[in-house]
């Protein structure tokens, strides 16, 4: 017989386990990045089999002192994570049977590696929830106050990517800043659901001992216990809800990043993204990339790759545990730490943008933005149905276009061939100006209406 055998399970071995198998079963070195979280549900656990009197006081206080040295040791880089001890669970515990001898064994009383990873990775995910939010809040805070400064500043607002009508440049950062925040209230409904603790169903049936699930799910900040043994051990749908939540909230900066990324090309040349988010040419001289918008946009693929990633792994997963789970960690890992750098680098971009106010407004001398405006100004007037105004609107165009000038351009004669109803308070309805001052609906991109609004999103997502 080897005397290397798993020094947890190797009771029932006769020989080590392959090394190759080392390769493909071996979490620690991902997976020790929940070693605080699994110490507090450790710490908690032993209070409770304590009071409970499951173990005795004098074990559970060796217990609690031998993890307090522990994390103490992680923190300090002092601690040696061995591969061959699988993961972070059982590398926190035979360094506890190294420090305090043979009542280390007890701690595992009542629970299994099965609900002790769920519970783990739970309460590290609430803290990074919140992080997020702050986060999130932060990138919001910024955008309400480029709408604020640029308020009324007047761009073409595009559908399908064709000038449509004129909106203010404040009406377009407000537009993020609810995107994100619906974000923020799905992040935080995910981290409602999730609070429920696991720890205390054990491998999968629940357990015989007497355990107290309400004090150890008290103990650790969640809600209440989880109320199915089976379920608390095979669910990641936490882990799935946090991935799509992450991807929906990436695109919303893809999309942001898109626009920055069109609006600093020079044919649009709307904004000038500062030097320190842009890189060079190795060949062409002149060239002044935006890399930072860019992967701002490409990230986004990794995040979404891996909620499809893991939907993957769970599809067709028979109950309960099965190895298979332990696959959520990476991506989850990787999404976490992406999506904080999107959302920083994505504030940080656009504190030191230049914005061309100038060539915005010029933009709209394109694209004829107004006619809509000349059709709702015919509807009131002449009291003709929308769709007749529509056609009448439509001719107008088809001779400034053809002359190559704007609506406002075009002489009283020209205007009346079309319809000698009209009158020259037309021209009043022409111009940007009364264009972006008339779209007074609530929500809408006037400047007074916008400025409502920025009060009402300090209120809604600042608290101020
Ligand atoms: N490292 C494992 C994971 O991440 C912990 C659970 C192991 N459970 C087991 N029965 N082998 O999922």
């Amino acid at each position: 017989m080897s005397e290397n055998k798993n020094k947890i399970w190797g009771g029932r071995f006769e020989n080590n386990p392959s090394k190759i198998l080392e390769d493909i079963n071996s979490s620690i070195h991902f997976d020790k990045r929940l070693y605080k979280h699994d110490i507090l549900a450790s710490i908690a656990h032993t209070e409770m089999l304590q009071m409970q009197k499951i173990i005795e006081t004098k074990d559970a206080k060796k217990i609690i002192s031998g993890l307090k040295r522990i994390r103490k040791e992680i923190d300090n880089n002092e601690f040696v994570f061995n591969p061959s001890y699988e993961d972070i669970h059982m590398n926190i515990e035979l360094r506890l049977k190294e420090i305090i001898g043979d009542a280390a064994g007890k701690m595992h009383t009542a629970r299994s590696r099965n609900d002790q990873v769920v519970t783990d990775l739970k309460l590290w995910l609430k803290d990074i929830i919140n992080d997020l939010d702050y986060k999130i809040k932060q990138l919001q805070e910024t955008l309400i106050s480029l709408a604020e400064i640029n308020y009324a500043i007047p761009l073409p607002g595009y559908t399908h990517m064709q000038t449509a009508q004129a909106i203010t440049l404040g009406h377009y950062f407000l537009a993020y800043v609810e995107m994100l925040g619906r974000d923020r209230g799905r992040f935080k409904d995910c981290l409602d659901r999730l609070n429920e603790c696991p720890l205390g169903s054990a491998a999968l049936a629940g357990t015989s001992y007497p355990i107290d699930r309400k004090l150890t799910s008290k103990k650790l900040g969640f809600k209440n216990p989880t109320f199915n043994s089976l379920d608390s051990v095979s669910d990641r749908d936490f882990v799935l809800e946090f991935l799509s939540i992450a991807s929906i909230c990436s695109v919303h900066l893809s999309r942001f990043a898109e626009e920055m990324i069109l609006w600093s090309n020079q044919q649009f040349d709307f904004i000038k993204l500062n030097e320190k988010f842009t890189t060079g040419s190795s060949i062409m001289p002149q060239k002044r990339n935006p890399d930072s918008a860019e992967l701002i946009r490409g990230k986004t693929g990794r995040i979404i790759g891996s909620l499809v990633g893991l939907l993957t792994v769970i599809k067709a997963l028979p109950l309960a545990y099965s190895k298979d789970l332990q696959e959520d960690k990476e991506g989850l890992f990787d999404t976490v730490d992406t999506i904080l750098l999107l959302i920083s680098v994505s504030n940080e971009m656009i504190k030191e943008m230049e914005i061309n106010a100038k060539n915005m407004e010029e933009a709209l001398n394109k694209g004829f933005p107004t006619a809509t405006d000349l059709a709702d100004w015919l509807v009131g007037e002449i009291k003709i149905p929308f769709r007749e105004a529509h056609s009448i609107s439509g001719k107008i165009v088809k001779i400034a276009e053809k002359q190559n000038c704007l609506l406002s351009d075009l002489s009283i004669k020209q205007i009346q061939s079309i319809d000698e109803r009209i009158n020259k308070e037309v021209y009043n309805y022409l111009s940007i100006k009364s264009s972006i001052k008339l779209k007074r609906s609530f929500g809408g991109t006037s400047p007074s209406e916008v400025k409502k609004q920025i009060k009402l999103a300090k209120k809604r997502f600042l608290k101020i």
